[in-house]
């Protein structure tokens, strides 16, 4: 039975187990660093979802008379790295849960896309049980993409885009105007201070466009702590 699609089969089955407990083990924390209630919340019952999706996949592998067990998935674990980098960031509350919603998003897609192939290919083989299974999952998982879609939109992807031009306005205001304005200097320390590392992590991601120009207003507010979390 070597190199046939029930090995392949077993094989991600083995990837999308150890998958779902990277991902157990990692959403306390992102649920944790969420300040929309309605963001932790979804992130909360998510994790009882995902701890539902373990006992499931192990329903899934003794269906198929085998024992479960799992293969470390490198997917996951960078898509996990990834998002741990965008917990270390320090941004508006508004931004954060932009990231977090972001990077949850990024392992929903990866689970739909492990789960879809799951479903199709038992249902090829008439593994009507574990297609049944698999198939609830991959709902879950669907239905919790959506939710965080609409959270975003609702509200958070906005907040987190007028926290970012409140920002280049100040930035730039402070630019135009004269140093000898202690009042004006004073709001723009405290204004870029997290506003400009907020412009230069949602810029980078999507090119980098301002980041010169949020590192001048970064020196001159938190110079050291800022630099330290860019250079990370
Ligand atoms: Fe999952």
């Amino acid at each position: 039975m070597s190199g046939s699609l029930h090995d392949a089969f077993l094989d991600e089955l083995r990837d999308a187990f150890d998958a779902e407990k990277q991902i157990t083990r990692a959403l306390p924390r992102v649920a944790k660093a969420a300040s929309s209630p309605q963001l932790r919340a979804a992130f909360e019952q998510h994790i009882q979802e995902t701890k539902a999706q373990v006992e499931r996949l192990t329903r899934v592998f003794e269906s198929l008379g085998e024992k479960p067990r799992g293969k470390h998935c490198d997917g996951m674990a960078g898509i996990l790295e990834e998002a741990k980098s965008a917990l270390e960031e320090e941004t508006e509350d508004a931004t954060m849960d932009a990231l977090l919603i972001a990077s949850a998003q990024r392992v929903e897609h990866y689970e739909m896309a492990a789960y879809g192939t799951l479903v199709a290919w038992a249902e090829a083989m008439g593994h009507d049980e574990a297609a049944r299974l698999l198939r609830e999952t991959l709902d879950e998982e669907k239905a919790t993409d959506e939710k965080l879609t609409a959270i975003a939109e609702g509200g958070i992807n906005r907040d987190a885009a007028s926290s970012s031009t409140d920002d280049e306005s100040e930035a730039e205001e402070a630019q135009a105007e004269p140093q000898g304005r202690s009042a004006t200097g004073g709001r723009r320390a405290t204004g870029t201070g997290a506003s400009g590392r907020t412009v230069a992590a949602a810029t980078t991601r999507g090119g980098g466009r301002s980041t010169s120009r949020s590192t001048t207003s970064r020196t001159s507010a938190r110079g050291a702590k800022a630099t330290g979390a860019r250079k990370r």
